[in-house]
This record gives C-alpha cells, structure tokens and sequence, in this order.
C-alpha cells in the first residue's frame, strides 16, 4: 500500500481524498490517501517526517503552497514559474521534488472538459495573487491572443507582467480604468470564499464571452451567478480543475492518468 495525503490548514472540507480514492479504485491502484491538518509552524517537520516514513506522496493546499516550495530540492519548470508547489514526491536518492499541477489541470478543465479553445483569444484574468500565479505560464503556453491581468493591487498585476515579460506582454489593469470585453474570463480572486464577486464592469462581458471560476460549490459561486445574471454565453466553475489537478498528481506518483469524466459528473451530484 502506497501512503499519500493532502496537507493543508483547514484542509477537512478537502475532496482531495474522495477524489484520489475513485482514482485508485479505477486504476487498481494500491493507495492510501488521507487529510492531514498542519499548521505553517509544523509544516516542514510533518513533510520531512512523512517521507522519512515511507510515505509516497503529498499533495499540499492553502497556505502551504509557498513552503513546500521551498522545502522542494528540485522542482518542475512549472512549478517554479507558478512559485508554489501543490505535489510532493522523492526521487530515487530519496530527495524531495516539487511539482504544480494547477496549471495543466486548469487548461486540460478548459480546453477538453468544456470544450473552450484558448489560442489566439483574448483572455482576462481576476487577481494576482497565488491562483493566477499559479497558472500563468500554463495559459501563456496555449498561445492566446492577449492577456490582461485585471487586479485591485496594481503593483501585484504588475509583478506578474515583469515576470513572465520575457514570453508575453501582459496588459495590466486597475478595475476603474478596464477596457472593452473579452473572449474568456478567469476568476482567481478569494472574493468568492465571502460570497462577493470582483467588480468587473458588465462591459467586459459580451455575448461570445465565457466565464470560468477558479472556486466550485455545492450550489452557484458568487461570480458563477454573477456571469450568468449578465449574459456570459457559458459559464463553468473550477470543480473541473480540482480533478484534473488531481489527475494530474496521480499521474505523477503512479504513472497513470485516470478518466476523470465520470468522476467530475459524480462529485457534481454530491
Ligand atoms: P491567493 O494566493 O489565494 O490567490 P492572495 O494572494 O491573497 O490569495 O490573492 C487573492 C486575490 O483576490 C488577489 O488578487 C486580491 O487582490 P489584491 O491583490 O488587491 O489583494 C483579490 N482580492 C481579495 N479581496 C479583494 C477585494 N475585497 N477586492 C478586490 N480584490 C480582492
């Protein structure tokens, strides 16, 4: 049996584990995958330990993406574009490797789940914090059009643009001063966890435009209604990307990839 476990704080609400055991269960894999809650403070012990144990693998969530980061002797190119690491693993010396598979799980949500090319369209993106961050460099990989980052904090968009300006002149923006309408809009604010959504102005919607939440519920987020209430011509939320993030780390630790299709619809009738 092959131990793994997700290592957050809060991390109870997490479907990660649900998630990786109808993984298992479809793939035959021999796993264990449990919720680990682990403060900032005992953080980097718990990995150490973890892996000293035998432990095969871990995924990491909120706020511990930028710690194990660091505690990554060696890292994935996209993870250290993302600066954050949301899957651990050890390499044959036992050393600890970092990988972010929020980027891909997002596209793969995106593009194959939903149908929505991203060449040459002109996306905008809500935030500039860890989320957006986070899949940056994925979505610059799709060769859209355009990117704006349209962020409350201009000097965060603005770090963003700096860092990635040798693959892409993203356009920055504050909400007052936002122009025109968009092929695709990318929610990655943490509005959503107050039910509040960003205050986009309705014209950036038009009638071609698709609206995508990096944050899924139960019922409608906040920017999910708020999309549909104007007229956005479809709208997802980010349960998609969960999975195939998750997909994407199975793949990592076991070398398979699941089918995630039917997985998605399950988790949606929960
Ligand atoms: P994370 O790493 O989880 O993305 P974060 O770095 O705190 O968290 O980023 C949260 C994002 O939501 C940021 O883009 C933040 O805007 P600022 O960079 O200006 O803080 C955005 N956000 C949070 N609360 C907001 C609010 N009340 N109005 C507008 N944007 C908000």
């Amino acid at each position: 049996m092959f131990r793994y476990a997700v290592v957050g704080d809060p991390v109870s609400h997490s479907k990660s584990p649900l998630i990786h055991s109808l993984f298992a269960e479809q793939t035959r894999e021999d796993i264990s995958y449990v919720a680990k809650e682990v403060d900032a403070q005992n953080f980097d012990d718990f990995v150490v330990k973890f892996f000293a144990g035998g432990g095969s693998g871990l995924n990491v969530t909120l706020p511990h993406k930028g710690r194990a980061y660091k505690i990554a002797k060696y890292r994935e190119p996209r993870a250290d574009n993302a600066g954050a690491v949301n899957t651990l693993f050890v390499n044959e010396e036992g050393e600890i490797c970092g990988d972010n598979t929020d980027g891909p799980g997002l596209i793969t949500d995106i593009k194959y789940n939903n149908g929505i090319g991203l060449g040459g369209k002109n996306i905008l993106l809500v935030g500039a914090g860890g989320a957006i961050r986070g899949v940056l460099i994925s979505l610059i990989e799709e060769k859209p059009a355009a990117i704006t980052i349209v962020n409350r904090t201009i000097a965060k968009a603005a770090a963003l643009k700096s860092k990635f300006s040798n693959v892409l002149d993203i356009e920055i923006s504050d909400y007052e001063t936002l122009n025109g309408s968009f092929d695709l809009i990318i929610n990655g604010t943490s509005l959503g966890i107050t039910g509040e959504v960003p205050p986009l102005s309705i014209e950036s919607i038009n009638s071609q435009t698709c609206c995508y939440d990096m944050m899924y519920g139960n019922k409608d987020t906040a920017f999910v209604a708020w999309a549909k209430d104007k007229g956005a011509s479809e709208v997802f939320d980010g349960l998609g990307m969960l999975v195939e993030q998750a997909a994407e780390s199975f793949l990592r630790w076991r070398g398979v990839r699941p089918q995630t299709g039917e997985i998605i619809k399950a988790l949606r009738r929960l």
